[in-house]
């Protein structure tokens, strides 16, 4: 079977087309940004024509033939990680906790390792390699990035994997393949496509796959990755392991018009250069079962703040724990590192021991239509930080609280016991 024939098992005639005829392209070069290194911009104020890529946090495009990054003493130090966009998105599809376990099976030359420890450098990752050689590459890469939470290794890890038996939080498996989204990358690796290669790589890609399950953590999430075009390596691997395991469940990740998406893997990405402004990938996240370190730990106020969401019918973009307790919504972006920062966005409230607060900033934030409306005397009860009983007729939870239409503050409704959180310095 040709290449162009077996890309008929989930693409149409205009599809292939279209895909064949963008790898002759002019490809589009990106980097990433070590910000422990330099802000992002001083980087612009030196590179002024380079392009943010919009999709991750501190990535550029730039013209090759303008900007020599790949001989410049920034690179040698680890100032930045020249890496193509596609490959940049599969490592960003995690959300990385301080303090969780990452494998990175499969990481030389270290791409994904490095947008991993970029996002969070407090995670604890092991990244590996079969090849000695190319773990080489990757150990000098983190030396260079100056990331002192990396271990690096090479080795085949099936025969190791009692020793790290659901061990992993998250497991990044970028697995070998036949290539074919590098072609325009590579021009001879087009002349060694054969679909022995792609039936071998499968094999593969099947044993990877079995082994980063059994190395997942319950409630943990991997991305599987590959560089290639090929049904076989893609979705065949995953809807096959999918059916082996019915404790395992693919995620939907955001969408964007550039994504390819396949009628019988939905969920899946397909990143073609013939739509995606980069190189070829295909990647999807898989979770196991269970509860994950994040659920774990967002657990406590998950219950009572997503109520007050759905009560409000709330949407908020983002949610961001910082220092562990406080959590805040509708971060803005700006680098404020060594600037002493009162408030970012809306400070929604503090988990402590698994049990949320909301705050008085979010209650401030509500509207108060759908507030409970206080008489006079249970407003003077509630500023003097009384608890007190009302009918309210509501389910056990937070609810705000109103005289005149505006809102003074949450309380929590126990059985029509309204238990007061005015703070304290306000009460009188
Ligand atoms: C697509 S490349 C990885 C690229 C890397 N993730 C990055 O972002 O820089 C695939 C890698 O898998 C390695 N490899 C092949 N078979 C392997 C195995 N059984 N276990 C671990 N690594 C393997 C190859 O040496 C190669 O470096």
């Amino acid at each position: 079977m040709n290449f162009k024939e077996h890309l008929k098992r989930y693409l149409s005639e205009s599809e292939i087309n279209n895909l064949i005829s963008s790898l002759t392209n002019e490809r589009t070069h990106f980097l990433i940004l070590n910000t422990n290194k330099m802000n992002k911009e001083q980087f612009k104020k030196e590179f002024p024509n380079i392009k943010e890529f919009a999709l991750i946090d501190n990535a550029f495009s730039y013209d090759d033939n303008e900007y020599h990054f790949g001989k410049n003493y920034y690179f040698d130090n680890g100032v930045y990680y020249i890496m193509d966009s596609a490959s940049m998105l599969v490592s960003n599809s995690l959300d990385y906790i301080d303090g969780e376990n990452v494998l990175d099976m499969c990481a030389a030359p270290g791409g994904k390792s490095i947008i991993a420890c970029l996002k969070n450098r407090n995670i604890n990752l092991l990244s590996n390699d079969l090849s000695y050689q190319r773990a080489l590459i990757l150990s000098s890469n983190i030396e260079k990035m100056g990331f002192g939470n990396v271990t690096i290794t090479s080795t085949d890890l099936s025969r190791h994997i009692g020793q790290f038996n659901k061990t992993f939080d998250h497991i990044i498996l970028d697995a070998p393949c036949s290539g074919s989204a590098m072609f325009r990358k590579l021009e001879e690796m087009e002349k060694d496509w054969t679909y022995e290669k792609v039936l071998k790589c499968q094999n593969t890609q099947r044993i990877l796959i079995e082994n980063a399950y059994l190395m997942l953590k319950e409630g943990g999430s991997m991305v599987y990755s590959t560089c290639s075009f090929s049904y076989e390596e893609d979705e065949e691997i995953i809807l096959e392991f999918l059916k082996n395991h019915d404790d395992v469940h693919i995620v939907k990740l955001e969408d964007n018009p550039q994504f390819f998406h396949s009628k019988e893997l939905p969920e899946a990405i397909h990143l073609f250069p013939s739509l995606f402004n980069g190189e070829g990938q295909f990647f999807c996240v898989l979770k196991k079962d269970g509860i994950s370190l994040k659920e774990e730990k967002y657990k406590g106020f998950t219950r009572d703040f997503e109520k007050i969401k759905d009560s409000y019918d709330l949407n908020f973009a983002s949610d961001e724990l910082i220092n562990n307790t406080n959590l805040y919504c509708f971060n803005n972006r700006f680098n404020l590192k060594g600037i002493s920062t009162l408030r970012n966005g809306l400070f929604v409230g503090e988990i402590n021991k698994n049990i949320f607060k909301p705050s008085f900033h979010l209650a401030h934030y509500l509207s108060s239509n759908n507030s409970i409306i206080l008489n006079d005397e249970e407003r003077k009860m509630y500023l003097h930080g009384d608890t007190f009983n009302k009918l309210i007729n509501k389910p056990n939870g937070f609810y705000v609280v109103s005289y005149n239409n505006i809102n003074l503050g949450f309380v929590k409704n126990i059985n029509n016991t309204l238990k007061n959180f005015y703070p304290k310095g306000l009460r009188h």
